[in-house]
């Protein structure tokens, strides 16, 4: 066996979209020049083409459907603050983004609570046929009621259910992926046979919650089955994930907490007959770089003081995760006998401690505090993934600005590189096999 350099095991890089195709950055230093023009894809085709020459896996377009109002029964905090609101519609981005874009892997998050099964594996299908497979999706069962009464429903369904449900949808939606072969298109102009219908095959699902005919009035995409994202953290979610996902994103603290969620992640998929390396698992991180330590750590402080400053922004988030209105508590008393049919896993981090000391950490609390210099900051990721054993980081920042992009993908990233941690380029066309490639 040859030693061929390189001991190091790759790990690798993503972005979420943080409040999905929304204004980002408006209240910031460096918001540019023409905030009022937020919705149109301009800020984000750059960052897009950024990723891209950082050689990321992929962008995901974080979404929910619907203007909260749970906190204080009122949607005006989020309207003050662009709290989660407003955002478009993640799959008109997309298209943008895959035209800007040649190797970059481009997620849409669309919930199997509101999307019909049949309509979703038709746009991910077309999707993955124009980004010339680079199409992923974000499978998400949606949390909060406010978005169930948009679909018609007075409220979600129980938690664990929406799981059950999530089941059949993407046994669904794979089903419809898979039922055109990938030699039924023949083009053949002479016979004329442009598809073989013995390579085409209907669904034909009953189940407890669907029922579609099928196959999709399309065909088989390049990616067939274009890889799907779960960041389920719940006990269900997490099977869930297991048994769907080919990369999962999660929130968790320090080094023994990534740890201890990615073997679990490993040991589920075991358990659902996968080979766990099939599922990457990337971390959520929040870095600030700068030219200097102090530099970092000075902007950390003002990311902070800036949380302190707009306690109800934090608070409105929670009761926008969990469906409690956290203006009723005191916020100086330890929250305690809380349940919600939101996110149970977030309420769970959150019991014990009061409102106040929450809303204070909620803005830099959530992802890995990464602060410093590329150079330091790419030392302390490689020594983060030598302990977790992999598989690479979710970078996000709800505010970010072009600055912010810069300084990840032409500062911190070629830190990254020039230590043979993450790739210089892509070596394969198709999304899921650069993801897959280690
Ligand atoms: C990094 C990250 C990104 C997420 N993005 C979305 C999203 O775009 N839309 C959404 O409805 N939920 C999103 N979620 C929520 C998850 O889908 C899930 O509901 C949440 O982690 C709670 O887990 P549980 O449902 O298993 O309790 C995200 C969660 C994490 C950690």
């Amino acid at each position: 066996m040859g030693h061929t350099g390189m001991a190091r095991k790759q790990f690798h890089l993503s972005w979420f979209l943080s409040q999905g195709y929304g204004p980002k950055g408006w209240r910031g230093p460096w918001p540019g020049s023409d905030t009022a023009r937020w919705m149109m894809p301009d800020l984000f085709v750059d960052l897009a083409r950024s990723l891209e020459r950082a050689c990321f896996d992929y962008l995901i377009i974080e979404d929910s459907s619907m203007l909260p109002y749970q906190f204080n029964g009122s949607h005006d905090t989020y309207l003050k603050y662009a709290a989660s609101t407003p955002k478009l519609d993640p799959s008109v981005l997309v298209a943008y983004l895959a035209q800007a874009t040649k190797h970059l892997g481009i997620i849409p998050t669309l919930s199997t609570s509101e999307y019909p099964p049949f309509l979703l594996a038709r746009l991910i299908n077309s999707f993955d046929h124009v980004t010339e497979g680079r199409i992923g999706w974000n499978c998400v069962t949606s949390s909060n009621d406010g978005a169930a009464q948009n679909y018609g429903h007075d409220g979600q369904l129980p938690h664990d259910e929406r799981y059950d449900r999530a089941e059949e949808f993407t046994d669904l939606v794979t089903k419809l992926w898979d039922a055109w072969e990938p030699d039924a298109v023949l083009l053949d102009r002479d016979t004329p046979m442009f598809a073989d219908g013995s390579k085409v095959h209907v669904v034909n699902h009953e189940g407890r919650y669907f029922r579609c005919r099928g196959p999709l009035n399309a065909p088989r995409s390049p990616q067939g089955r274009p890889p799907i994202c779960q960041a389920g953290g719940s006990a269900r979610g997490q099977l869930f994930a297991a048994r769907w996902a080919d990369t999962i994103i999660a929130d968790a603290g320090n080094p023994e907490a990534m740890k201890r969620y990615r073997d679990t992640v490993r040991r589920n998929a075991v358990a659902a007959g996968r080979d766990p390396d099939s599922i990457k698992v990337l971390f959520l991180a929040n870095p600030v770089i700068d030219t200097t330590l102090a530099a970092a750590q000075e902007r950390r402080r003002m990311q902070q003081a800036d949380a302190n400053q707009h306690l109800d922004m934090q608070l409105a988030n929670m009761s926008r995760l969990t469906n409690i209105d956290f203006a009723t508590f005191d916020p100086d008393e330890p929250l305690q006998g809380l349940e919600t049919n939101g996110h149970q896993s977030a309420l769970a981090k959150w019991i014990g401690k009061t409102p106040r000391q929450l809303g204070m950490n909620q803005a830099v609390k959530q992802g890995l505090d990464l602060t410093g210099t590329a150079d330091h900051v790419a030392g302390i990721m490689a020594e983060m993934m030598e302990e977790v054993g992999g598989d690479g980081f979710l970078f996000f920042n709800a505010t970010f600005d072009r600055r912010y992009v810069i300084e990840l993908c032409d500062g911190l990233v070629p830190e990254l590189q020039r230590r043979g941690l993450t790739r210089t380029v892509y070596e394969h066309s198709l999304f899921k096999d650069n993801l897959m490639a280690f």
